[in-house]
């Protein structure tokens, strides 16, 4: 029997590209879905028969009963939080107890990673990144330190190591001048969320996935944040702290690049950007505000308003670059329907200096566009490529010559049924 493939879904720009939407929508073509990077900073929407879900660490794959569910080793994840969203997804009539594998080698968030995350946000002062606040950074941090937990580290004498990490980080929060914490009340959900989490299937995720694919079954990879995010070949530092890019996969699942199939490199008609850092294409005027107010644009996790602007075909090849992205998933159009122009960033450039190559220091560079007809007609209700207007079909093309690579799957609205294969 010929062994199955792994393939990835990875957002390509700085997250929220609809990587929720399109991993339910593909979930049926596979046997597993899997998660292998990231924790409760993603917020992953999914709407279907006037049902709305965000889910943060619980893949998005969960809503076909007959499928398994994979939080890999590259996962970081908070057993509270995990808790709320797994009870609101039974709640829904969902059982996932006997679906949903987490690998015991998966690091977990304590509440004083998150504590730790917020006094690193509020000591950088103007340099702040606008964190999640989730406690991503400080649990990789101890990840790379080797001295984080692990979901393997629930199943004996817990709350010795547990008390031994905390005592840690009040140190180092101490130090910082945060001082008379009382998390007692956070705590105790905390350590109850941790019995809770023995109830699924804590287990060696990397050897179910490659015992999987000898088996013939396939995988899709749903990756969270996007490669402008990675900690290496995002734009650093401000990024998350996980690989988010197609070696993370590797990586974050435990099976070899062999085993790879497509990559699915998702990105929006459009750009946003939540949290700080360079974004060379950010549209201050009133085209950025209606851009966030048609588009929705406001943080999936935080609430927070994302910063808008054209499409980056700069951030877009180098990120097809950076994963080997076989096929591109663009999402969002009809957010563009009402406008007359549609703009596309085809360099930056800086001091008289122009590349369209992603330069080591995104910081100062200014967008060079060239202007495309806008459509000017709804896209929602289309789903047959012969119905699509001229100038939709017109972009369509000129980003494809421009990406080199094909875009194959294409979102006209946030519900599952709105989405166009080609
Ligand atoms: P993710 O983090 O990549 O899963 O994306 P988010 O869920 O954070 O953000 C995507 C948002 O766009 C969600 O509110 C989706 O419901 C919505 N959405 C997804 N696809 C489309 C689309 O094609 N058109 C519109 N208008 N909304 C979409
Ligand atoms: P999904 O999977 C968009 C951003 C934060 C911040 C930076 C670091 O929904 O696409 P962190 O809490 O990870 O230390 O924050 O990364 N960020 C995201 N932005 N979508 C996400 O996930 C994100 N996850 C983190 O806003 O700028
Ligand atoms: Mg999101």
């Amino acid at each position: 029997m010929a062994k199955g493939k792994v393939d990835a879904l990875l957002g390509i720009v700085f997250g929220d590209e609809g990587k929720g939407k399109v991993v339910d929508f593909f979930t049926p073509r596979y046997d597993l879905v899997a998660r292998f990077a990231g924790g409760p900073n993603a917020g992953h929407t999914i709407i279907f028969e006037g049902k709305k879900f965000v889910l943060r660490s619980i893949p998005s794959g969960i809503f076909d009963e007959n499928k398994i569910n994979i939080i890999g080793n590259g996962c970081v994840i908070a057993p509270d939080l995990f808790m709320n969203e797994a009870k609101e997804v039974e709640a829904a009539g969902y059982s996932i107890d006997r679906r949903l594998l987490i690998s015991r080698r998966a690091h977990l968030i304590l509440p004083t990673h998150r504590l730790l995350d917020k006094a690193y946000e509020a000591a950088k002062g103007n340099a702040k990144v606008g964190t999640t606040g989730k406690g991503i950074g400080p649990t990789y941090s101890d990840k790379a330190a080797r001295v984080g937990l692990r979901v393997g580290d629930i199943e004996e004498n817990f709350k010795e190591k547990y008390d031994a990490l905390k005592a840690r980080h009040l140190d180092i929060l101490n130090d910082l001048g945060c001082r008379d914490l009382d998390i007692s009340a956070e705590e105790k959900v905390w350590l109850e969320s941790v019995e809770y989490m023995k109830k699924f299937r804590l287990c060696d995720t990397e050897i179910e996935i490659n015992r999987a694919l000898e088996a013939g079954q396939n995988v899709l990879a749903e990756g969270a944040q996007g490669t402008l995010l990675d900690i290496d070949h995002g734009t650093y530092p401000f990024v998350s702290s996980s690989s988010t890019t197609i070696g993370g996969v590797c990586t974050g699942l435990g099976i070899a690049p062999q085993n790879v199939g497509r990559v699915w490199g998702i990105f929006k008609a459009y750009s946003t950007r939540v949290g700080s850092g360079p974004f060379p294409v950010e549209l201050f005027d009133e085209t950025g505000t209606e851009i966030r107010r048609i588009g929705k644009e406001f943080g999936a996790v935080t609430g927070r308003d994302r910063r808008c602007g054209w499409v980056d075909l700069v951030a877009l090849k180098y990120a097809i670059m950076i994963n080997g992205v076989t096929d591109l998933v663009m999402m969002k159009a009809d957010v563009l329907d009402t406008f007359d122009k549609i703009k596309v960033c085809v360099a930056y450039e800086k001091n008289g200096v122009r590349t369209e190559s992603m330069p080591y220091d995104t910081e100062g560079w200014t967008a060079v566009y060239e202007e495309l007809e806008g459509w000017k007609t709804p896209l929602s209700d289309i789903r047959r490529e012969e119905d699509f207007p001229k100038a939709y079909a017109d972009y369509i093309d000129y980003l494809e010559k421009a990406l080199k690579t094909p875009i194959a799957i294409l979102s006209v609205g946030p519900e599952r049924e709105a989405t166009i294969i080609r």
